[in-house]
């Protein structure tokens, strides 16, 4: 039977840094309650001259030199994001360009905040299982730092620019990388908890919405925490239980990378130590849908994963959107 695997991983990260101590400086925090509550020390920034297809089109060759090949045989790329080059045509077109891909491909963003990536992953599975395409390039990417109030200390500590990408392809059920499963959800009770309200139809961009202040990040930090430690957990334990496994048998857990706390607490309520949980939140800060990919690509890098490994995936962002995976590495 067709199955969906994982050749070829990329990351994309901007050179400069912004420390806890820089923001320290910016607004009324400090490096040790930044650490404290998030785990973060610092994360990476984009220069003003490049957009987010610049970061996307770079991950996205790395994916393609890593599994060698040319970005001439991708025939779909998929790039989460909510912070695309504009509203509209898609960032990824601007990526099928920009890569060299070939033109009469198939290329769309998807909004699913944080879990973007993981719902790229998904649709991407089914596509090459049903045979419409061969190669596809599923990126995720953020310039966050465009949205964020840097006066606002509540969210301008948390996140970070970068992207990540996968290069898919087709296999079969002994190929390494293959995609065992996937699970998508979202609660749109609760799309106001973590949002950037004007910029789309309902509130457009208008003077008064500029001096309001909202076209920039608004959230609830508590009410996302208590929704992302429950929702991540549960998400993970059906992609767990879907495949027969149980905690024991992961090797390591690629989760959104928002925020250590979160991650601990889904630690304790899956029943997998901290030790299988890859980490890098302390040097990128949260990069919603870069996250994912970001990481899986530096445990690659780090030597971490092992050919037959079992992978969990598990990621929730802004609609609530929530997604997790299981890949046999
Ligand atoms: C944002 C978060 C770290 C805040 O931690 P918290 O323990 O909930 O803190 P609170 O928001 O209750 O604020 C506690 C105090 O710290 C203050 N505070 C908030 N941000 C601060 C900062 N950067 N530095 C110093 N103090 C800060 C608050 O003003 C408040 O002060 P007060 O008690 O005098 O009113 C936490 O809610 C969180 O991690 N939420 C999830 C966020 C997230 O991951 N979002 C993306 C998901 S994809």
């Amino acid at each position: 039977m067709t199955q969906s695997r994982i050749v070829g991983t990329g990351r994309s990260v901007p050179p400069k840094v912004l420390t806890n101590e820089d923001l320290a400086r910016m607004v009324d925090t400090s490096d040790a309650w930044i650490v404290e509550r998030t785990g973060i020390r610092e994360r990476h920034i984009l220069d003003s001259s490049l957009a987010a297809s610049d970061l996307a089109t770079d991950a996205g060759r790395r994916a393609c030199a890593r599994a060698g090949v040319s970005p001439s045989v991708v025939d779909c790329i998929i790039v989460g994001t909510v912070t695309g080059d504009c509203p509209f045509p898609a960032t990824a077109t601007f990526v099928q360009k920009k890569l060299g891909a070939p033109a009469g491909g198939c290329a769309f963003d998807l909004s699913a905040a944080c879990a973007g990536f993981l719902y790229g992953v998904s649709i991407a599975d089914a596509f090459i299982r049903i045979g419409q395409f061969k190669n596809v390039l599923v990126i995720g990417v953020e310039v966050l730092s465009r949205i964020i109030d840097w006066s606002d200390r509540s969210t301008c500590v948390l996140f970070g620019d970068a992207a990540g990408a996968v290069l898919m392809t087709a296999g079969d059920e002994n190929s390494p990388g293959r995609v065992l499963s996937t699970h998508l959800f979202a609660d749109g009770g609760l799309a106001e908890i973590l949002w950037q309200p004007v910029g789309g139809s309902r509130e457009p961009t208008t003077a008064e919405a500029l001096g309001a202040k909202r076209q920039f990040v608004q959230m609830n930090g508590r009410e996302v925490y208590r929704h992302a430690v429950k929702n991540m957990a549960t998400g993970a334990r059906l992609a767990l239980e879907a495949n027969g496994f149980k905690a024991d048998d992961v090797a390591w857990v690629i989760a959104h990378q928002a925020n250590l706390r979160i991650l601990e607490g889904v630690s304790e309520r899956v029943g997998i130590p901290m030790n299988r949980f890859f980490t890098n939140v302390d040097r990128y800060g949260n990069t919603s849908s870069a996250s994912v990919p970001t990481a899986l690509d530096e445990a690659i890098e780090q030597g971490k994963l092992k050919t037959g490994d079992l992978l969990l995936f598990a990621a929730l962002g802004g609609g609530l959107a929530w997604a997790s995976a299981a890949v046999r590495w």
